[in-house]
């Protein structure tokens, strides 16, 4: 597959968190002590990395990934899985997304996690690898995620499942609560509920397969995370405590751009890398994480 870009620029990060936190451009500007017009400038993509540092403080970013992320010197380490494992990423509008397949090398049984804006590709894998499908499942409801899912669930009978918290209109669809498990063959898959972006967003953790799995929709991405206005704080609070805490060689499959991991992810995602120890050994009380 061709390399994915990076999902976000540093500037949407900056709106993103900004819009999160419901801090207004005024108050920002002299929280951060940056003038309105380069805060405006900032937030169009112009990238004085002085003025991003500074906004960063006080939007809850690690000014040294935001601004790793305006260099553009960072792309995550792609994972390899050597089968039973495949990437599609589909065009939709002006974006594209993501979706996933796995399957038990053995018995040949298959999930499919959304089904992107067409699921051509994905139905020539299943076929060529003779899979049968068994599971269709929700990361969440959003259009450009489920486009294909009449088509898919045609094709395949699969069962489509998803959280019971999530608005779902499709007939027979069957709902999961938070912490349920699924068995496919020796694989098994169990569902975080890692809400905020949407309230039933689920994020799939598999084992069995090379890595650690977690297919975690638009919960978080590689930089950055889904956008939430409405409910941000509970999406970063769920990232950190429900993804960002499993093994640190999980593979994250994201619900756009490239695939990361959570040691990744920690290191480099301006919303939850620590920042790195301030050079000021004489003063004890200087906060190593700031999201604390
Ligand atoms: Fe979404």
């Amino acid at each position: 597959m061709p390399r994915i870009p990076l999902e976000d620029n540093f500037n949407d990060v900056i709106n993103k968190a900004q819009r999160g936190l419901k801090i207004s451009d005024e108050e920002l500007s002299k929280l951060s002590e940056v003038s309105p017009e380069d805060l405006t400038a900032a937030k169009a993509g112009s990238p004085n990395y002085g003025v991003i540092r500074r906004l960063a403080r006080h939007l809850r970013l690690s000014p040294d990934a935001l601004e790793v992320l305006a260099k553009k010197r960072w792309y995550p380490k792609q994972p390899v899985f050597p089968r039973s494992f495949a990437a599609f990423n589909t065009p939709h509008e002006d974006m594209t997304v993501n979706s996933y397949l796995i399957w038990d090398p053995r018995d040949r049984s298959a999930a499919a996690f959304d089904t992107g804006a067409n699921c051509e590709e994905m139905l020539s894998l299943i076929s060529a690898e003779k899979l049968n499908l068994h599971y269709i499942f929700l990361t969440h409801t959003h259009p450009d995620h489920i486009a294909a899912l009449p088509q898919l669930a045609a094709a395949t009978k699969a069962q489509v499942w998803s959280s019971e918290l999530e608005p779902v209109d499709f007939p027979g669809a069957r709902t999961f609560k938070e912490n349920a498990h699924f068995h496919l063959g020796s694989l098994a898959i169990k569902t975080l509920l890692t809400s905020g972006h949407s309230p039933g967003q689920t994020t799939f953790y598999v084992t069995g397969l090379s890595w650690p799995l977690a297919i975690v929709g638009d919960s978080i991405f590689a930089s950055s995370m889904g956008s939430s206005p409405t409910h941000h704080s509970e999406q970063w609070r769920n990232d950190r405590e429900k993804i960002l805490v499993l093994p640190r060689d999980t593979v994250l499959a994201c619900g756009h751009g490239p695939l990361t991991t959570v040691a990744q992810e920690r290191e480099n995602n301006p919303f939850f890398a620590h920042p790195k120890p301030v050079n000021k050994p004489s003063t004890p009380n200087v906060p190593d994480n700031e999201h604390a």
